[in-house]
């Protein structure tokens, strides 16, 4: 089985005027990666940062942390060699937001990036499906995309558990209210990249966390593993 647990913190509900430093503690207190939410103010309600961002923030943490850039903007094609000169490792777009998909996936794999391809609540997995064997990561989003602390959707397990069906050696990514209490639904459809924001950012032990959410997606993936 190719994937492994994965977690990654969404630095949004953190101290915005401390980017830098709240990266470095994410992944001193064992982030496996960060997931940096970028937003535009039109293909979601809100409005958060680009590519200068990014390119400090990589000066700023070195070139370790892997960085997996949630695009939640109108226009992806814009964006994908200024992200990659920035220094972002994983360049993940909504279908939603395109019409050409395929040419995307080769314009991000061309600037050197990994792709990530997202799915909104409202949209099918069957959308997905047919990129599915181009693509390193599925994103499932488990809530609205705009903001932070929102309630988990359970009824989005069953397109992570179809993708999972579907395509065994996938990256399959969840992003929304997920934490301790949420995260078994999670590893039991079959997700093993976990972004989680407030239920990390705002603990008083992320790093305990961080631990207690991979464990889980672990010894579901041994679990399937041993089942199949
Ligand atoms: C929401 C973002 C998420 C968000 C997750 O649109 O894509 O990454 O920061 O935060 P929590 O885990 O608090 O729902
Ligand atoms: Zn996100």
């Amino acid at each position: 089985m190719a994937y492994s647990a994965k977690i990654g913190p969404s630095i949004l509900s953190s101290d915005l005027s401390c980017l830098g430093s709240e990266c470095v503690r994410m992944m001193e207190c064992g982030a496996d990666y960060l997931h940096l939410d970028v937003m535009d103010g039109h293909f979601v309600p809100n409005l958060t940062f680009g590519h200068p961002m990014v390119e400090c923030l990589r000066k700023s943490v070195g070139q370790d942390p892997f960085f997996d850039m949630h695009m939640m903007v109108s226009r992806p094609e814009q964006w994908v060699k200024p992200m990659a000169a920035a220094g972002a490792n994983q360049y993940t777009f909504h279908i939603e937001a395109t019409t050409n998909p395929g040419n995307l996936i080769k314009e991000i794999r061309e600037s050197g990036m990994k792709v990530g391809l997202a799915i909104k609540p409202g949209t099918t997995v069957e959308e997905l499906a047919p990129w599915a064997n181009q693509i390193d990561m599925a994103l499932v989003m488990t809530v609205e995309p705009g903001f932070g602390g929102q309630k988990f959707m359970e009824d989005m397990m069953p397109k992570v558990s179809w993708l999972r069906s579907q395509f065994p050696s996938l990256d399959i990514e969840v992003d929304g209210g997920v934490g301790p209490d949420t995260i078994h639904k999670c590893a039991e459809a079959g997700a093993n990249m976990i972004v989680s924001g407030s239920a990390v950012i705002g603990s008083d032990d992320p790093r305990s966390v961080i631990a207690l959410l991979r464990t889980v997606v672990a010894e579901a993936i041994q679990k399937r593993s041993l089942d199949r």
